[in-house]
């Protein structure tokens, strides 16, 4: 019985089957108990030493059971130590931040500038008609400024929107007639342009569109200057040089005073002072009809920035296509901006 019960001990692996040994063995049902019941029918002088034996193997199974138990509680312990390790010598993760696209952060503070002014974001379609990309912004097929903007066409009617100004014509037709607001609208845009350092097939602008009674080119003027101040610094200047759009009448466009130079002549600026950052007018009565609007009643004007210009303005970035490939050494100069 001894030899028998040493050997199942070792053989056991789990503490669930330890404790079923020991029922077996040593519990009151067991063998040895039923050894020591047995005791009764033995003869009377060999009693004591029967007894004795049973109880000297008693204590050893007794004494081999709790050194198995405490070797399997031992090698349980560290194998969950072991598991729950924690290496204190390792280095700490360095915590990498995101960042907003720089192109998304001059969007976004475009945006907050003119909110600021009462104006509200409004969005367009980039698979636009040629009726509002061109006809309703007084463009008609056979006109020669169509050219001024290479198109990607879809279908004879359908197109890649060469500018956010469709979403002007879209936005006087939706409004009740002759009712004032102030747009704003940014989004990206298409043009058959062969890539190069200035120039992307898909950039960016931010249109804007005011319409009410009363409005003149000196609101245009001042609004424009009040918007370079808040973006370039306070002591920002601007100049209006006249333009033409088919959609505005009188056109312009809208320099700043180099941010580099100041004025007085740097590569930036090409050495003229100034560097252009849109295209604006007073909204061309025909496209206030269009709309809707009675240009007897309402006028506008109208702006269309280039965000990758400012972009590229602000952080002295001097290749557009930085702005597309997503290169994090470029990135990761931005990630301190919001
Ligand atoms: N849509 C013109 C462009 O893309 C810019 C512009 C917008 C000019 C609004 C005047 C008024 O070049």
């Amino acid at each position: 019985l001894e030899k028998r019960a040493l050997e199942s001990l070792q053989t056991v692996e789990a503490l669930e089957a330890l404790d079923a040994w020991r029922v077996m063995y040593l519990g009151k049902k067991g063998e040895l108990a039923n050894v020591l019941r047995g005791l009764a029918q033995v003869d009377a002088s060999l009693r004591p030493q029967m007894g004795q034996l049973a109880n000297d193997v008693r204590d050893r199974l007794e004494r081999a059971f709790t050194e198995r138990r405490d070797t399997m509680q031992e090698a349980e312990r560290q194998k969950r130590e072991a598991a729950e390790a924690i290496d204190v010598t390792l280095d700490a993760r360095v915590k990498r931040y995101g960042a907003p696209h720089p192109l998304q952060y001059v969007i976004q503070k475009i945006e907050d500038i003119f909110v600021g002014f009462g104006f509200t974001v409004e969005e367009g379609p980039e698979v636009e008609l040629d009726y509002y990309n061109f006809e309703a912004l007084n463009l008609p097929k056979d006109h020669p400024a169509r050219d001024m903007q290479d198109t990607f066409y879809l279908s004879p009617d359908v197109l890649l929107r060469t500018h956010t100004s469709p979403v002007q014509a879209r936005t006087l037709l939706r409004m009740e007639n002759n009712q004032p607001f102030r747009i704003i609208v940014p989004g990206r845009v298409y043009r058959r342009d062969d890539d190069d350092a200035t120039h992307s097939h898909a950039f960016t602008q931010v249109e804007g569109l005011v319409v009410g009674v009363g409005i003149r080119m000196s609101d245009l003027k001042g609004m424009l200057l009040s918007f370079a101040r808040e973006m370039f610094g306070a002591d920002q200047d601007v100049r209006l040089r006249p333009s033409y759009f088919p959609f505005t009448e009188p056109s312009a466009e809208l320099d700043v005073r180099c941010i580099y130079c100041g004025g007085s002549g740097c590569g930036t600026c090409k050495h003229t002072g100034w560097i252009e950052i849109l295209g604006c007018g007073m909204v061309h009565p025909r496209v206030l009809e269009m709309g809707g609007y009675d240009p007897q009643v309402c006028t506008g004007f109208a702006f269309g920035m280039g965000v990758e210009r400012v972009a590229m303005l602000m952080y002295q970035v001097e290749d557009v296509r930085h702005f597309y490939v997503n290169d994090l050494r470029l990135l990761q100069q931005f990630s301190g901006l919001a």
